[in-house]
């Protein structure tokens, strides 16, 4: 009886070591892949760097920082730009060219980047109507909390696909609110996202998407 338990336990620990190596060689080729795709990303980067900046941070205000955005968006978004969902006279034709597989480096690239973080300069109670409605949405118009998709430090959700707007130029996201404000879409014509963010802009008004731009900008 003793000698079948021991053998037992031997098997099952040698199955046990057997599944942890098995796990490690798995990560170990992910985070090479990984590793490779940042590397083909930051030579395939070299023409955005002129409008997106050297590692991912603009220095012009109108063009997004894209260091540290979600992997999931990014994608979704030149997939965007090239089909023409999006629409944007400078960056439309930069996704033309580009395979699934370029924009997966890319994106892996760009993700893997350190933010510049700078402050929005605004006034103190601009700063607080953004914040009151980022956190705790604007009950009585049934606009919901950003907090909810965008998450407490502004980070996003890259499963879902939810980008970070925190460390962004407070003049690109106030842009970006108008735009989903005034190309108004309830019918997903856009994409299902598009039209999550539409609905939610249309309901604020030109104040409120300039305090919440204000204040996300130096979210973090
Ligand atoms: C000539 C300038 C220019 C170049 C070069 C350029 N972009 Fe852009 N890009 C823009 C502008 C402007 C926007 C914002 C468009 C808008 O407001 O809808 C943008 C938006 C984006 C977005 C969406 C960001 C967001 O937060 O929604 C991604 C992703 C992106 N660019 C990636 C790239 C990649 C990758 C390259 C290189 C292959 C590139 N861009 C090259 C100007 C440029
Ligand atoms: C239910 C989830 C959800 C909520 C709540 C939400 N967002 Fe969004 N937000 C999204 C999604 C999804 C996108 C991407 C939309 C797309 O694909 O165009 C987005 C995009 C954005 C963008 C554009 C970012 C970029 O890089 O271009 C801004 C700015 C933004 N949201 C601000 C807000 C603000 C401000 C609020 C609160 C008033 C808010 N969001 C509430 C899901 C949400």
């Amino acid at each position: 009886m003793p000698i079948i338990i021991t053998r037992t336990v031997k098997i099952v620990i040698f199955l046990f070591l057997l599944l942890i190596s098995i796990l490690l060689l798995i990560q170990k080729s992910y985070a090479k892949d990984i590793s490779k795709s940042i590397e083909n990303g930051q030579k395939k980067a070299a023409v955005c760097a002129a409008c997106h900046g050297v590692n991912g941070n603009s220095v012009n205000p109108e063009w997004p920082s894209l260091a540290n955005q979600s992997v999931k968006y990014m994608v979704e978004q030149l997939q965007h730009f090239k089909s023409g969902v999006r629409k944007n006279v400078l960056m439309s034709s930069q996704a033309t060219n580009l395979s699934t597989e370029d924009m997966i480096d890319l994106s892996n690239y760009y993700n893997h980047q350190k933010p510049n973080i700078k402050a929005a300069a605004a006034n103190e109670d601009v700063l607080i109507l953004g914040e009151t409605i980022y956190r705790g949405g604007i009950i009585n118009r049934e606009v919901p909390a950003c907090i909810a998709c965008h998450g407490p430090r502004g980070a996003g959700n890259n499963k879902a696909g939810y980008p970070k707007i925190s460390g962004q130029h407070s003049l690109y996201l106030s842009n970006r609110l108008k735009a989903y404000r005034d190309n108004y879409d309830n019918r997903d014509e856009y994409g299902h996202n598009y039209s999550i963010m539409s609905q939610i802009s249309f309901k604020l008004t030109p104040k409120e998407i300039e305090a919440l731009a204000s204040y996300m900008q130096a979210l973090y």
